[in-house]
Order: C-alpha cells, then structure tokens, then sequence
C-alpha cells in the first residue's frame, strides 16, 4: 500500500514518480532510519499503543530488513525501482515480512521528523569517521616532519622568497589547521546531536511516546524543543557543510604549496608514483593529478554550501519537499572531503624530500636580509634606518651577483661603520631559523617543542 494512497484516485505520472523518488540516493541511510524505527516502536509500546507481542513482531522485522540489505544486490533488486524513499521502503517492507501491524509503525510519526531523525544520525557517525581520517592526515603530516625534524625551505609571502623556515614548520601549518577543522566538526556534531523524532509532521504527536527516553535510546544529547523547527531545521547540515568546506579550503592550499614544490623550477619535493600520473603524449611527464584532484574538488563543497543556504533561505515552516535536496549534497560533501582526506595522507607518506635543493634555496636570493637589519639594530640602529641602509646592501649585492655572505666586510662598513665581522655569523642559514625561537616560531627548539605537543595532541 502506498504510504498516501487514500485521498488519490488518479495515477501519479510515471516521469514526476521518478523525480519524486529518492531511494536511489536515500537507501544511504537505510541502517541509520531502522535503528530509529526500533526506538520508536519500543516508545509506541512504552506508551501502551502496541502490545508486547506487536512490539516485539516489529522489531523483529525491521532487524530482519537490516540484516537483509547487509547484501548489497538486495537493495538494487528491480521489483524495489518504484519505490519512493527509504522510509516507505521500510514499511513495505516491514509489512510483507510481518503483515498489517507493520502499518501500526508510523503511529504519530510523519515522514519530516523521521527523516530529520535518520539523517542526524547517520550524520553523528559520519562526522566521527572523517575525524579519524583528519586524524590521519594529521599523523601524515607529523611522520614527513619527523623525517627532516631540522631540514631548512624557504619561506614565501606573495610567493616571493622570503625568509627561511623549517619543512617541519612548514608542515606543523596545515597540523594547526586540520586541528581547528576537527574542533569545528566536533562542534557542529554537538547540534546534530539532537533528537527530533516525537514532533510529527509539525505540530507534535498525539500520542504518549516518551521523547527523552528515544534520545537516549539512541544516543542523542538532548530533544527538540519545537516541533515546527524540529522538522524543517537543517542548520546542522550547513554548520557540517562549512567545516567540510574549510577543510576543504585547507587540503587545497596544501596542494597547492605541493604542486609548486614539485615544479622542476622549485624542486624541493618529489611525488611518488602511487599519487603521480602520466601524459598520454609526453613521455617524460609525472603530473600531481592527485593533488589537483583534491584542490578541484574543493570546489564541489563550496557549491553545496551554496546549495544548502539557497535551498532553505525562502522555506515557510514547516516541512517542504524542496529538503529532500540535502542528501544528495550532503553525501557528496561527506564522500568528497573523505576521499580527499585519505588521498592527502597517501601523498603526504610518498613524498621524497630534496633535502639539499631546499637547503641551498633557503638561503639564497637575500632571504637572510632581515635578520642582517635586526643585526644592526642589536647595534643601536632603529628598525626603519636600518631596513633602509640593508635595502641599498641589497641593491649593491644584486649588481655584484653576490649573496649577502660574499659580500666583505669593507664593503659592509662603506654602507655603515656599524658592521662588524661578526655580521657573518649573524646571516648563516643557521642564525637566521635559530634567532626566530619564540612560542610560534621557526627555531629547531621551538619546531621540536610544537612537534612534540603535536604528537601528544593525537594521543590523547
Ligand atoms: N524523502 C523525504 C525527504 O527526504 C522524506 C520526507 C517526506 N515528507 C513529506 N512530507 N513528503 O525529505
């Protein structure tokens, strides 16, 4: 029996059954809806609405059902192509197995606050899994520093070279932002946490179900207060949405920096052939396809963010069927940022590092000027004089064709009688990372303190 057959006389034309239909994405969450449909039948006979007997002929089934579609082929069997969703699967189903008390299931149950209910907790589970891939990627991160704990690169801004820094810090950047990205998910799993089923299909059931005890059956933190947001709420897609998005926003960037590390005009890093691919035409290519990959598909969540706001912002309460929408993005951001996630940690662990190509490179093209600026101003000068005086340094070493430490001491003191030969000690590859040992900073000491609290932060 159809789920509203009742008040229809007429057939339902075949090509908007099919664009009405959403078992093909939904039967996703398939497992998730059952385990509310035992709460609530268990609640139904708390209340007094089902008998032991009924209770327990229910349970039985829907347990029947999920042990049933374990076996992938069972879901995609053709006499099921018609059906409409995943909860009207479930009560045919329900019905063939166990006959007409199946039917007793939906008693003060609407569709709206089953479907809310199903996908916070499929959500919940979902968002512990991508914490355990983000953990991962972190621990990628953690074991490519460990390689290189004091492996100098130079550091950029405007991708411009700029001063030099640790790889490891380097690395212990994206660390620090994946950390962020888990705190915003475990953030936002604290509002899908929250149990709507009991609202109905807007204004609340009639019947006695205890909503408290369904919560807890299932683990949710707390209930819905009102029954009207309950049912057509979808902030919590939307919160999980823009933290997908800004990991996502993290991974691209770190793809990026990869990328260019990779051009034979840095060459600092080589992929690996697990992650590379090749040209159909040229011979001598290895591209980092993966990394591209994952900075392109950053952009397929940044649409669904679009698409979950545009898709709510004009919705009257209480429940409309513009939501059915959310769950093929809502798959797709979780399956995107996943597949990201783990594709990141495998070229993070195939990476070779040209330690040397990125040592020479760090210290070159007078990334060593600033620290010869705060030279002087250890000797009296103020900062601005002294940025001054370094700059036309500069200019001088740039139409000799030297580096700052070829340059002599005379030629130094023509510039200022401030300089002394200690100057060379203070530019060397080695005082300029050491100088730079505040909290934060890149000095060996600091790296090897923030690696360590990092480790920590994954063991605990
Ligand atoms: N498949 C629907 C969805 O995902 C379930 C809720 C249907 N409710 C309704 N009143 N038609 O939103």
């Amino acid at each position: 029996m159809k789920l509203w057959g009742g008040r229809f006389t007429g057939e339902a034309d075949q090509h908007f059954a099919a664009f009405n239909a959403s078992f093909r994405f939904d039967q996703r969450l398939l497992a998730a809806d059952l385990q509310g449909c035992v709460v609530q039948a268990r609640a139904l006979g708390q209340a007094s609405i089902l008998s032991e007997e009924e209770v327990s002929r229910i349970v039985e089934g829907l347990n029947q059902i999920a042990a049933q579609s374990q076996d992938p082929a069972y879901l995609s069997r053709p006499e099921f192509a018609r059906t409409e969703d995943v909860h009207s699967f479930i009560e045919a189903r329900l019905v063939e197995l166990i006959g007409a008390v199946g039917y007793k299931l939906h008693t003060g149950r609407s569709r709206n606050d089953q479907v809310a209910t199903a996908t916070r907790l499929f959500l919940r589970e979902e968002i512990k899994a991508i914490d355990a891939l983000l953990i991962d990627a972190q621990r990628a991160l953690i074991e490519f520093a460990e390689k290189y704990p004091n492996a100098p690169m130079p550091g950029y801004t405007h991708l411009q070279k700029a001063q030099p820094v640790l790889l490891a810090h380097f690395l212990l950047a994206y660390f620090q932002m994946l950390a962020r990205d888990r705190a915003r998910f475990a953030e936002a799993s604290k509002r899908v946490n929250i149990l709507p089923l009991g609202s109905g299909a807007l204004a609340g059931s009639n019947f006695p179900v205890d909503r408290e005890w369904m919560a807890s059956e299932l683990g949710f933190a707390a209930v819905t207060h009102n029954s009207l947001d309950a049912v057509s709420d979808r902030d919590y897609l939307i919160e999980f949405a823009n933290a997908a998005a800004l990991t996502m926003m993290h991974l691209s960037r770190l793809s990026e920096d990869l990328i260019i590390y990779s051009t034979q005009e840095f060459g600092f890093i080589k992929l690996g052939d697990a992650i590379a691919t090749g040209s159909s035409l040229m011979p001598q290519k290895k591209n980092p396809d993966s990394l591209e990959l994952v900075r392109g598909k950053s952009a397929r969540i940044f649409g669904h963010v679009m698409a979950f706001l545009t898709m709510t912002k004009g919705l009257p309460l209480a429940y409309n069927k513009d939501l059915q929408e959310d769950k093929e993005a809502l798959f797709d951001t979780i399956d995107t940022l996943s597949d990201s996630l783990r594709v990141i940690a495998t070229v993070l662990r195939n990476i070779e590092f040209n330690a040397d190509r990125a040592r020479a490179a760090a210290i070159r093209d007078y990334t060593n000027a600033t620290d010869l600026a705060d030279y002087l101003v250890r000797k009296g000068i103020e900062f601005r004089k002294s940025h001054d005086i370094i700059g036309r340094v500069v200019v001088f070493a740039i139409e000799q064709q030297k580096e700052l430490t070829e340059l002599t001491l005379q030629e130094y003191q023509s510039f200022s009688n401030l300089f002394e030969a200690d100057l060379f000690a203070a530019i060397s590859l080695e005082s300029c990372l050491a100088g730079k040992n505040r909290i934060g900073g890149t000095s060996p000491e600091q790296v090897a303190q923030e690696l360590a609290r990092a480790r920590e932060s994954l063991a605990s």
